[in-house]
């Protein structure tokens, strides 16, 4: 069984989420669509928020908004406090050990992958050197890489993947042999699949590379502890996690970071600008350049608060368990004529159910279920090579939070069934 991290196992002793309850904290679900309730289940696109983000976010537009790390007034000060104090939130959830120095805020988890790539590729990547990437990649983990390599003439590497989803490993350590980066999700966004991050880390840094962990779809589904997974920089975005849109997170590990060139340059990231050049601020400010996304982190440091107030390890569980409950109720409505990618095993993947069902097309698939209520994404997930893998063109996705339950799989399945009537 694939472990993201120790940390990631069930949770079982936690309490179970009540979803329909918690459900009533997100606004947009108690909305209609074609006449009926909306059934949501594009978490892994991109989660809703609950009322105590939308909240924070205009409290502190209403009572506090002013530019960050310069006014000495009473406002301004209190929107740096604010603004530092959600940093300080965001790396407790993911257990930083220097939350102050170590969480870089970005625009999203592009930004954040991104930035690796510009700071540290350009800072520590020349010619011949390779980087190694998997065929379960997002294209944010993927073609920052590819325009390095173009420009550095830097070999790519590829681990596979298998038919059951999971990354192919038995040829690892040659792989890595005299690689200076692995980049690898932590959780794939079109197969669930969980990797085995530490022991990913431990097989890089014995080959004398660093790991870099897209955890885009796994921090808001899994407890996570940065010093657990290993890696070296972790990405991901608040949108994903009950957060609002425009802000994602670096985490890189303190004496790693220190020793990066800035990326973007401008206000906020200098210490000094002379004719002759600048020095670049101390960490993390280096990386944010210009005016951060403020009200934005302030809905992100509220979003961290919420889940853990409804708990990690309860989350694990209820997706799992609800992954179980999907599995089985599409093969016994449906058996061979629904293809679910991925892992079987649900304590293997996260709840992200990406599936062929028949030989309906995808986008056709999202349309009859959009009458249901039903929202789903169709489409390549910005993975065109895993498509390639799979042998297929696009997917429909059913991906869960936690405000889904039972009820949600049944609608699903129903207008499924009807999709499946359409088109005989
Ligand atoms: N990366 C997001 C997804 O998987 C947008 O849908």
């Amino acid at each position: 069984m694939a472990q993201l991290t120790p940390a990631g196992e069930a949770g079982a002793a936690s309490q179970p989420i009540d979803a329909a309850a918690l459900a009533k904290d997100f606004p947009l679900l108690s909305r209609e669509i074609h006449g009926r309730p909306i059934t949501f289940l594009d978490s892994a696109a991109s989660s809703q928020r609950p009322t105590a983000v939308l909240d924070a976010m205009r409290n502190y537009d209403e009572t506090t908004h002013a530019n960050v790390h310069r006014g000495v007034y009473t406002i301004a000060e209190e929107a740096t406090r604010r603004f530092e104090g959600a940093r300080a939130a965001v790396g407790r959830f993911i257990g930083a050990p220097v939350p102050s120095r170590e969480v870089v805020f970005t625009k999203n988890a592009t930004e954040a992958l991104n930035l690796v790539v510009h700071s540290w590729g350009r800072a520590n990547l020349g010619p011949g050197d390779a980087v190694v990437l998997t065929e379960m990649e997002h294209h944010a983990n993927i073609v920052p890489w590819q325009m390095l390599a173009a420009e550095r003439g830097i070999e790519l590497r590829w681990l596979d993947v298998d038919d059951e989803g999971q990354l192919v490993l038995d040829n690892l350590d040659q792989i890595l042999d005299g690689a200076k980066a692995l980049s690898v999700t932590c959780m794939s966004n079109v197969l669930g699949t969980l990797n085995p991050i530490p022991q990913l880390a431990e097989a890089a840094h014995a080959a004398g590379a660093i790991l870099i962990a897209d955890a885009c779809q796994s921090v808001p589904h899994l407890p996570t502890d940065v010093t657990a997974l290993g890696a070296d920089f972790v990405a991901f975005s608040g949108h994903k996690m009950c957060g609002p849109t425009g802000i994602g997170v670096l985490w890189g590990r303190e004496s790693l970071l220190e020793t990066l060139p800035p990326f973007l340059g401008g206000g906020e990231m200098i210490l000094d600008v002379r004719r002759d050049g600048f020095t670049p601020n101390d960490i993390p400010w280096r990386f944010e350049a210009g005016t951060p996304p403020i009200t934005e982190a302030i809905g992100l440091g509220a979003a961290v608060t919420y889940l853990e107030g409804v708990g990690m390890e309860a989350i694990r569980a209820h997706d799992i368990a609800l992954t179980r409950y999907a599995l089985a109720a599409f093969a016994q409505r449906f058996g061979s004529a629904l293809t679910v990618f991925g892992p079987s095993d649900p304590e293997a993947r996260g709840g992200v159910l990406s599936f062929a069902f028949g030989d309906v097309h995808p986008h056709d698939i999202s349309q009859i279920l959009d009458e249901y209520g039903v929202c789903v994404r169709a489409g390549h997930h910005c993975a065109k090579p895993l498509m390639r893998r799979l042998g297929v063109p696009a997917t429909a996705r059913a991906s869960f939070a936690l405000y889904n339950d039972e009820d949600d799989v049944d609608t699903l399945v129903d207008a499924l069934e009807a999709a499946g009537r359409f088109f005989a």
